[in-house]
Order: C-alpha cells, then sequence, then structure tokens
C-alpha cells in the first residue's frame, strides 16, 4: 500500500530534520514526492538536454517536440536562451566562467521541472563535455539524457538567423562558439540530429522516439 505521506508522523525524518539558517525546521510536513506528482500527470520527469552551435536547430525541435508532447496531453517545458538569458541568467557573459554559471543554474533550475514530473527540454549550446557533465551531476544521470544536434558550423554560418556569426567574423563579438571559442561535441549521446541532412519533421519524431522510450517503462508501473 501507497504510504500516507501527508501524516506527518509518517514522514521521512531527514525531511523533517533538515533546519533553516536560523535553526527552524525547514519543513514541519513532508513534502508531496516526485512520485505523487507523476502520478498526478501519469507522465515521468526527465530533461531532454540538446546541445550543439548556434543556429544548430536546437530550440526549433525542441518547440516541435513540445507542440506533439501537449497535443498528445503531455505536459513540457522548454528551457532556452529565450527565456533563461533574458532573464535569471540576464548579468551572465559567455566567459567560460559564466557559460559554466549560465549551465549550472539551468540545471539546478530544469532539476526543479524534472522533480515535479514534466518534461523539460534544455537547448543551450553548452560547448564543453564539462559543463554538460555538470548539468548531468547535478540532474542526476537516471534523469539526463543528451541529443547533440550536429548541424556543421557551414550551415549554422550560412543560416546565420540573428546575424552573430557575420558580426563574430568581423571580430565584433568575442568568445564566439564555432568562431573564436571551442565546441566540443558530446561523446555518447542519446541522440545525434544533423538538420541540414534530416527534415525537422524528422528530427522531431526521433525525439519524440527517445521520450516515449523512456516514458513507457515508468507510466505503465504509475
Ligand atoms: S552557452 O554557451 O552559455 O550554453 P547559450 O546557449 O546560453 O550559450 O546561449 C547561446 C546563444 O547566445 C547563441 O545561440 C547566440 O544567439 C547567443 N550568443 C551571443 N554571444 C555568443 C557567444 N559569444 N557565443 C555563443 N553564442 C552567443
Amino acid at each position: 500500500m501507497k504510504p500516507d505521506t501527508c501524516n506527518p508522523s509518517n514522514a521521512n525524518s531527514s525531511l523533517s530534520d533538515r533546519k533553516d539558517g536560523t535553526g527552524g525546521t525547514l519543513y514541519p510536513v513532508a513534502t508531496m514526492t516526485r512520485s505523487d506528482k507523476e502520478q498526478l500527470l501519469h507522465q515521468h520527469g526527465m530533461m531532454i538536454w540538446f546541445t550543439g552551435l548556434s543556429g544548430s536547430g536546437k530550440s526549433t525541435i525542441a518547440l516541435g517536440v513540445e507542440r506533439e508532447l501537449h497535443r498528445r496531453g503531455l505536459l513540457c517545458r522548454i528551457l532556452d536562451g529565450d527565456n533563461i538569458r533574458t532573464g535569471i541568467n540576464a548579468g551572465l557573459s559567455f566567459s567560460p566562467e559564466d557559460r559554466r554559471e549560465n549551465i549550472r543554474r539551468i540545471a539546478e533550475v530544469g532539476k526543479l521541472f524534472v522533480d515535479t514530473g514534466i518534461i523539460t527540454l534544455a537547448a543551450f549550446v553548452s560547448p564543453t563535455n564539462e559543463y554538460r557533465q555538470l548539468a548531468r551531476n547535478i540532474i542526476g544521470n537516471a534523469d539526463f539524457f543528451e541529443i547533440y544536434v550536429s548541424t556543421p558550423l557551414q550551415e549554422c554560418e550560412r543560416r546565420d538567423v540573428k546575424g552573430l556569426y557575420a558580426r563574430a567574423r568581423r571580430g565584433e563579438i568575442k568568445d564566439f562558439t564555432g568562431i573564436s571559442a571551442p565546441f566540443e561535441a558530446p561523446l555518447r549521446p542519446a541522440l545525434d540530429i544533423d538538420t541540414s541532412q534530416l527534415p525537422l519533421q524528422e528530427s522531431v519524431r526521433r525525439v519524440l522516439q527517445l521520450i516515449d522510450n523512456i516514458q513507457q517503462p515508468t507510466v505503465n508501473s504509475l
């Protein structure tokens, strides 16, 4: 039988033992668990982490996936430069230290979504294995799935959606990934998608298939 997690006497003692800065108890009663939330939503929380060059198609694929998940009645949250670098991380630059801090905060926020049972899609350049490993460590290996959007630099630069590559080539933007700052390809991504080779619909389909494969075993046991 499922334990009564709302009853303090049944609460996990480690929760009620936690103290705030003044010595007060942080959680007088047990919090609702991730499992409670997943049962409410009938879905399994996870982090799908897209990495790749600027203009590679990360956010575009994520938007397509979100639309289809929504249509199926699954709750999803996209985190990308549009909502993170303009908000919580507005003060951060593209220096190596600030990129690391960018990724650390995204991972901490993303973990909260995953712990709420939400299918979370993060679309960030996240240019090094070290930054992505940091995100994986924060979120937890079992919930972290890396997708490499491997569209070649030449194609990203040809698209130059925001005109940033041209500016970087003129030396107007320093530390620009792929031009004057490094990008390390992931070693073992769960998926590798080159949007110069695959139509958007097919890229979206592959990500949905990955999500389905992760969802199914857990959702069946909810
Ligand atoms: S990350 O390296 O810290 O993970 P993030 O994904 O948040 O980068 O932001 C990348 C986006 O910021 C790019 O798609 C591009 O639009 C913009 N940008 C501005 N300056 C740079 C830069 N120096 N390097 C890469 N992207 C930049």
